[in-house]
């Protein structure tokens, strides 16, 4: 497959379009933002470790039923996946209250939450990534109403096979967030699964191991996140 130009350049991802009209690359830099793009860093090797666990987690989601858009591992930092049509909403799940959930409701972080949340977002950076729910999405359009029924009970199914998958290497899987998109009309998971879009715990000493530690400037980023590939058989050399 051939690489052609840039499609989109996201805050640590950029997007290419192919010779395959169904299909894109995308490759994972260096670069690591937070607080809506006001922190950027470039964290040595994050590239090649995201796209590493992307690739491990994708296949693992697939081999449990999950459509994902993931096909192949194409370079240290690049995989080709297919070319979705992607809805503007983050889902959300939270098995334990940490982040947004205990800055908007001052709950405090760590509480187990039974049964686990589900938030929808939506993705626009102007206006901060606004929480939205079914009834403004399927109104102004950003998806039907089938297609978020379809995108919450998956991402549910997800909670249930990474939590597991987490906890078999002594993690909590503590929220995430997934999008979708549609592939010839199929609601799809897009996107990247990495320690850049999740908090995970170690299950013992609830010490942070994903992007938690370059918002609060914990330092050992890139570390944590190859500790937490190294717990699952993921590797990275
Ligand atoms: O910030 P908040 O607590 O709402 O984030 C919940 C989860 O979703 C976290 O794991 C965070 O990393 C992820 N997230 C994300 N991208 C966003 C918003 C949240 O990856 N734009």
């Amino acid at each position: 497959m051939e690489k052609r130009g840039v499609l989109y350049l996201g805050k640590a991802k950029s997007v290419y379009e192919t010779d395959d009209p169904d299909r894109l690359i995308l490759e994972f830099r260096d670069d690591t933002s937070a607080f809506d793009g006001k922190k950027v860093e470039q964290l040595d090797r994050k590239g090649m470790v995201n796209n590493r666990f992307n690739a491990f987690i994708m296949e693992h989601l697939k081999e449990a039923g999950i459509p994902t858009h993931f096909e192949r591992l194409r370079s240290e930092t690049e995989c080709e996946v297919k070319r979705l049509t992607m809805i503007p909403v983050e889902c959300v799940v939270r098995n334990l209250s940490a982040g947004g959930l205990c800055r908007r409701l001052g709950v405090e972080e760590g509480l187990t939450l039974d049964p686990p949340t589900f938030e929808l977002f939506l993705k626009n950076d102007e206006k901060g990534d606004p929480m939205i729910n079914e009834s403004l999405a399927e109104t102004f359009g950003w998806a039907t109403r089938q297609q978020l029924q379809l995108a919450h009970e998956l991402t549910l199914r997800v909670n249930d096979v990474l939590r597991q998958l987490f906890l078999e290497g002594d993690m909590l899987l503590v929220d995430y967030k997934l999008e979708f998109g549609l592939f010839h009309g199929e609601i799809t998971l897009g996107d990247e699964f990495s320690p850049d879009g999740c908090r995970l715990w170690d299950a013992q000493t609830r010490e942070k191991m994903d992007k938690d530690r370059f918002r609060q400037g914990l330092g050992e980023v890139i570390e944590a996140y190859e500790e937490v590939g190294r717990r699952l058989g993921v590797r990275f050399d």
